[in-house]
């Protein structure tokens, strides 16, 4: 049912004048609460709390064992909040925030704290206490180390999840000193999407969906959200580990908020995922907190969990939303499988806990086990990343294609397509029209475009000509995929707007900004001619050295054309772009008999590279070595479309057989998997056959 805190727009009255408010709020009327205000579209930021206890305590409370009075020392002005007899670290001082607070809204908190006078030092943290469901979760807005009698101004930011009651709280990390508090003042800003733009569900004739939180149906994004998409993926909310956390209990209360929206705004779901490597709990593949064998016990076990497992997932839904396929039950495609695909191993399946205790045989059982549960209209598919590369195309398509053979119940193929800005479209092209020969469905499931070429850049934002290169990339994803329609059952992004991405911070991989405003990414799909002319709503991109647009330097395409080599058409600058760079202008940095680019789409610990390796001399290779090193430690995990080694830093890709002969200007892709420990700098120095590369 559906967890979030329904806000009655009602009471929350349209306040007109903020400055007025922020200056009213200063001056110091005792504690000021004031509604959030939601303008237009203006983003300026409203005053929900300001507190100077000049007269009283405004409203704050003792928390835990202490007590809270006024004393007439302020900060600025002549009173502030002495919090004592504190005895755990969590005693303190709080306000209620139930009323204040909007799940989803942007706050930034500031106060001024000391300890009186004497009392040494110690750390303090603002905190947020949110309850739901009768469960607290207790969340971090700051950290202020080393506050001694001195005033110390404190700043933090917060959105808050759902919540039935919440409550703002100053506490300690460890002693329970005395603590002074002062002018507070708590300001929020709710981005409001502008609607009257054309949903992406209008501009491809392909169901178009969104992977969601619970937290993207609140406020502003629930608006874009709904008006945007026809159909939602759960992000998280359908994982094994979400479901069925321990044997036997079930929770489907966070799965059930989303399906409830998608009912409400008559949307279909795209259920993700029944079987998969990672958050998977680890009793699936334990006995008695034994590791499963290979013994036909332990087998039937574990085939007998898996089935069990889908059942529940099949029957709940059922069960609230009535039998598939009629019009009250939204769900109408589920991964089965999810990645379990390794282009390193001799069969090209995944050395999983799934395969590790049963063979490759659960890939079936599961689809088999599937179809029994949900019965025949819900379309079930199989779902993996990089299948856009060759390597990993094959043995992806040579399983569903021995499934099918065996009559195995696959309806559908996934591609996740976490590219990044630059990635070949032509070899997604090629992977999609493999699939075409087999009697599948396909779906694009989880499409980001990351804005990092590679690991090696890094911004806040990332810079405007960057995002207008992907507003082309997006197009041409489009204009492809628009050529495959008939082929397609969906297409989903793998996200809703830029802040709440699962890539790192600067990413920006998707159609719509951390402000819930439209970016080139979204006219490359709507309106490709408004790329160019759309405010970027980026105020806070810091343009770094990597890409400068000099009005100087004239524009150049993304792969500085060589007679022999094609132009990579992912970046066509049209007559209505501004005529910046969309990269910077490659500085060789050595010998003229090959050029490399790397790029790089990095999450947590790992990462994907793509290698684009050209032939610039004048002869053609036969058999071909490309040396590198790694500078941050990092390790190759899987390769593909070459041989693949690595001694200490140092990598040695060589060629695969059908792709041994490199003629002069030709250009042959190749990649892999990795990890990295936090940081993922790039190779800077490459070598063909010994000699040294340029590098872009
Ligand atoms: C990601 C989620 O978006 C993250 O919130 C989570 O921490 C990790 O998983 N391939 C998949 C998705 O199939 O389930 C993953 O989702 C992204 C990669």
């Amino acid at each position: 049912m559906p967890s979030a805190r329904p806000v009655p727009p009602a009471s929350r009255p349209v306040v007109a004048a903020l400055a007025a408010l922020l200056a009213a709020a200063l001056v110091g009327v005792g504690a000021l609460v004031v509604p959030l205000v939601a303008p237009a579209r203006a983003l300026s930021p409203a005053v929900v709390l300001a507190s100077d206890f000049e007269s009283g305590l405004g409203g704050w409370q003792a928390r835990g064992a202490a007590t809270v009075s006024t004393t007439s020392v302020g900060a600025r002005g002549s009173g502030s909040l002495l919090v004592e007899d504190r005895v755990d670290p969590w005693d303190g001082a709080l306000y209620p925030v139930t009323e204040l607070f909007e799940p989803g809204t942007t706050y930034t908190i500031g106060l001024w704290v000391r300890l009186p006078d004497g009392a040494g030092s110690a750390d303090l943290r603002v905190s947020v206490q949110r309850d739901l469901d009768g469960e607290p979760s207790y969340e971090t807005v700051t950290t202020v180390e080393g506050v001694t009698s001195q005033w110390r101004q404190v700043t933090g930011t917060y959105t808050p999840g759902p919540f039935d009651t919440a409550s703002l709280y100053v506490e300690s990390v460890s002693s329970p000193v005395d603590v002074m508090i002062d002018d507070v003042l708590v300001t929020g800003v709710r981005y409001t999407p502008d609607l009257s733009v054309t949903p992406v569900s209008d501009a491809v004739s392909v169901p178009f969906g969104i992977a969601v939180e619970p937290q993207d149906l609140l406020g502003g994004r629930g608006d874009l959200l709904a008006h945007h998409a026809e159909q939602i993926t759960p992000g998280n909310q359908m994982k094994p580990d979400a479901i069925q956390p321990t044997e036997g209990t079930f929770t489907f209360a966070a799965a059930d908020s989303l399906v409830d929206w998608a009912v409400e705004h008559d949307m279909r779901v795209y259920g993700h995922t029944l079987l998969w490597h990672q958050q998977t709990p680890a009793w699936f593949f334990q006995r008695d907190g034994s590791a499963l064998t290979t013994s036909a016990a332990d087998q039937a076990l574990l085939r007998e969990r898996l089935r069990t497992h889908i059942e529940a997932i099949a029957d709940h839904y059922r069960e609230t939303y009535g039998e598939y396929g009629t019009p009250g039950n939204p769900i109408f495609a589920f991964d089965v499988v999810n990645e379990v695909i390794d282009e390193n191993e001799p069969d090209g399946l995944r050395r999983s806990d799934w395969y590790r205790v049963l063979g490759p045989s659960y890939i079936a059982d599961a689809f088999r086990y599937a179809r029994d549960a949900f019965g025949p209209e819900v379309q079930l598919f199989i779902n993996d990343y990089n299948s856009e590369y060759p390597n990993k195309r094959a043995p992806y398509l040579r399983l569903v294609t021995e499934l099918l053979a065996q009559g195995v119940p696959v309806d559908g193929v996934g591609h996740q397509l976490h590219v990044e800005v630059g990635r070949s479209i032509s070899m997604i092209e090629d992977t999609i029209e493999a699939f075409e020969a087999l009697d599948v469905r396909q779906a694009v499931t989880e499409l980001d475009v990351s804005a990092y070429r590679d690991s090696g850049e890094q911004w806040d934002a990332p810079p405007a000509a960057r995002l207008l290169e992907q507003g082309y990339y997006y197009r041409d994803m489009f204009d492809m995929l628009e050529r495959h329609a008939a082929s397609f059952e969906s297409i989903t992004v793998w996200g809703l707007e830029d802040s709440r991405t699962w890539l790192r911070s600067g990413a920006a991989p998707l159609l719509f900004d951390g402000q819930l405003q439209v970016k080139p990414a979204y006219w490359g799909i709507v309106d490709p001619s408004r790329i160019g002319a759309t405010p970027t709503a980026t105020p806070t991109v810091t343009p770094t050295p990597t890409v400068t647009p000099t009005p100087t330097v004239t524009p150049t395409p993304t792969v500085t054309p060589t007679p022999t080599v094609t132009p990579t058409p992912t970046v066509t600058p049209t007559p209505t772009v501004t005529p910046t760079p969309m990269t910077p202008t490659p500085t060789p940095t050595a010998g003229a008999g090959c050029r490399v680019a790397y790029t790089t789409n990095d999450w947590n610990t790992g990462f994907t590279a793509g290698v684009r390796v050209t032939n610039a001399g004048s002869s053609a290779l036969t058999g071909w070595t490309l040396t590198f090193a790694f500078a941050g430690g990092q390790r190759v995990t899987q390769g593909w479309s070459a041989t693949w080694s690595q001694s200490g830093s140092t990598v040695t890709a060589t060629n695969a057989a059908w792709n041994g002969t490199l003629a002069a200007g030709g250009t042959v892709d190749i990649g892999f998997n990795g990890s990295h420990t936090g940081a993922n700098p790039r190779p800077t120095a490459f070598a063909l056959n010994g000699t040294p590369c340029t590098v872009s």
